[in-house]
């Protein structure tokens, strides 16, 4: 995963991503409001969710911690915000057998938008979440659980001219991908981990991508391959990716501006979860 994402690609690409994190902040902001300390915005990306989504809702005194596992990502937006007092960002995979000592329960709240997709192993990065917290400690988190592009990938993989470059597809694919009932094992694992639960959904969303060059920013801000791929490549890859994405959604005339052409109807579910580290978590075998 190092380095698969690109800041200033995923900024121009990320309007569906910015209106979900948006949307879910908004439906817990009594919840945010009342989250008071240290918090931890785990694969905050560029920052722009952080900062202008997250911190606006949490108490005043409150400070955000964004982390993530991408070195050139947490370059670009420890710059970008290096004159907020109260937000600060380090590297962290929270897929990691080893969380560094300094971090455990350093955290009262962890917030996640769109990134615990990335994680192949759901119990180990639940575990860690909850090694971040104080007991006391809550979380709201948002990641895909199904999208067809997905699916898409794994058959672009089968492409012999790009093949070499997407060996290892599997480990990018939403490990809830294939799950019939995603909301109920995502639920037994965070119980199982020790949370008590507050909520946990898994809900259909739907996006209207409204030309082609739209949906190839999205394809592009969130394609994990693109890095790998020689530069003399990239512009026919990304058409074809973009093409390949596109056969697995809806693709439909708009009527309310022929001139922009064909739009796409994506069609994708979302597992939302609140929940938190009893206070009397400290003999917790995990
Ligand atoms: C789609 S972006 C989401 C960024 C931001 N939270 C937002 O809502 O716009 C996903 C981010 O998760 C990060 N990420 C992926 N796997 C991770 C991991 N194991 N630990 C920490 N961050 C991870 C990626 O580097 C990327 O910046």
């Amino acid at each position: 995963m190092e380095k698969a994402f690109d800041s200033e690609s995923y900024i121009d690409g990320y309007s569906l991503q910015r209106r979900d994190a948006s949307e879910i902040i908004e439906e817990f902001a009594d919840e945010i409001s009342s989250m008071y300390g240290k918090c931890i915005d785990i694969g905050c990306g560029p920052g722009h969710v952080t900062k202008e989504l997250i911190l606006p809702k949490l108490p005043a005194e409150s400070v955000v911690v964004g982390a993530d596992i991408s070195d050139s990502m947490i370059e670009s937006t420890k710059k970008r915000y290096r004159d907020e007092k109260r937000l600060s960002f380090f590297k962290l995979n929270i897929e990691t057998d080893e969380l560094p000592i300094k971090e455990i329960e350093k955290y009262d709240n962890a917030l996640s938008f769109y990134c615990l997709h990335w994680c192949q192993d759901m119990r180990l990065t639940l575990k860690n979440i909850y090694q971040l917290l104080r007991p006391g400690g809550r979380s709201l988190v948002m990641f895909l659980s199904y999208n067809s592009g997905f699916d898409a990938f794994i058959k672009f993989q089968t492409n012999p001219r790009y093949k070499s470059y997407m060996e290892d597809v599997l480990k990018y694919v939403p490990p809830f991908q294939s799950c019939s009932n995603p909301r109920a094992s995502l639920k037994k694992i965070l119980e199982e981990v020790g949370f008590e639960v507050l909520h946990c959904s898994n809900r259909e969303k739907t996006y209207v991508f409204t030309n082609m060059e739209i949906l190839q920013k999205h394809v592009i801000a969130i394609n994990p391959f693109l890095n790998r791929i020689p530069e003399n490549l990239r512009d026919e890859f990304n058409t074809a990716i973009t093409k390949e994405v596109a056969e697995h959604k809806i693709i439909f005339e708009s009527h309310k501006n022929k001139s922009t052409g064909y739009s796409v109807l994506d069609r994708y579910e979302v597992l939302i979860a609140y929940f938190r580290k009893p206070l009397n978590s400290f003999s917790k075998m995990i």
